[in-house]
């Protein structure tokens, strides 16, 4: 039981580094706390106009779900590489050093995914640009892809990973949770759209 707390832990500690706000503050953006939805992912970063941030902030926010899956996997095993992805997911969502505010889970998503089952990360990958291509709502791609992940894992993985994958979609719902509002009221912003995202 032991390496799958510290894998939990070790998922944790990666997923709580706040890379959209340390890539946006070194970067002379300002807070992006206080920018567009105030989220600290890369599609809020994307808001202030500096592509190569956003996709940095998308690429690092994948990479520390990546990290400690791999060390899990290397060292205890398959178990704890998914735990690691669990407790980076809760990590990015609730980071201590934020006061528990943090991101909406999206890119550690595609970042767990891919390092537990390429294959479903992949798919997740097109049904998230897919959405995002013919709706323009970075939102509603991450809602759609989450919610068929679990089909995908179930099918093609494994009735664990299904579950894990499950629990992940289940948090990123609950995240969306404002811009599922704003989705049913028809005021989510597109991407990309500098305006407010309140
Ligand atoms: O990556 C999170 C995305 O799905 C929504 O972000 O900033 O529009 O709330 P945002």
């Amino acid at each position: 039981i032991l390496p799958l707390i510290y894998a939990v832990v070790l998922g944790y500690l990666f997923g709580s580094i706040p890379f959209g706000l340390i890539l946006t503050r070194a970067a002379g953006l300002g807070d992006i706390r206080q920018i567009g939805s105030g989220n600290i992912g890369a599609t809020n970063v994307l808001r202030t106009g500096n592509r190569p941030i956003a996709a940095a902030t998308l690429v690092l926010d994948a990479l520390k779900a990546v990290v400690p899956i791999l060390i899990a996997r290397h060292f205890w095993g398959e178990d704890a590489a998914r735990l690691a992805a669990l407790g980076a997911f809760l990590g990015h969502c609730f980071p201590v050093w934020l006061g528990f505010k943090g991101g909406k889970g999206v890119a550690v998503m595609i970042g767990s995914l891919l390092a537990l089952h390429w294959p479903v990360g992949l798919i997740f990958c097109a049904v998230w640009l897919l959405i995002a291509l013919t709706r323009k709502m970075s939102s509603l791609a991450a809602l759609t892809a989450a919610a068929t992940a679990p089909i995908f894992a179930y099918v093609l993985a494994s009735e664990r990973l299904a579950i894990v994958v499950l629990g992940l979609a289940l948090l990123l719902f609950f995240q969306h949770r404002e811009n599922i509002a704003r989705l049913l009221k028809g005021t989510e912003p597109k991407i990309g759209d500098g305006k407010k995202a309140g």
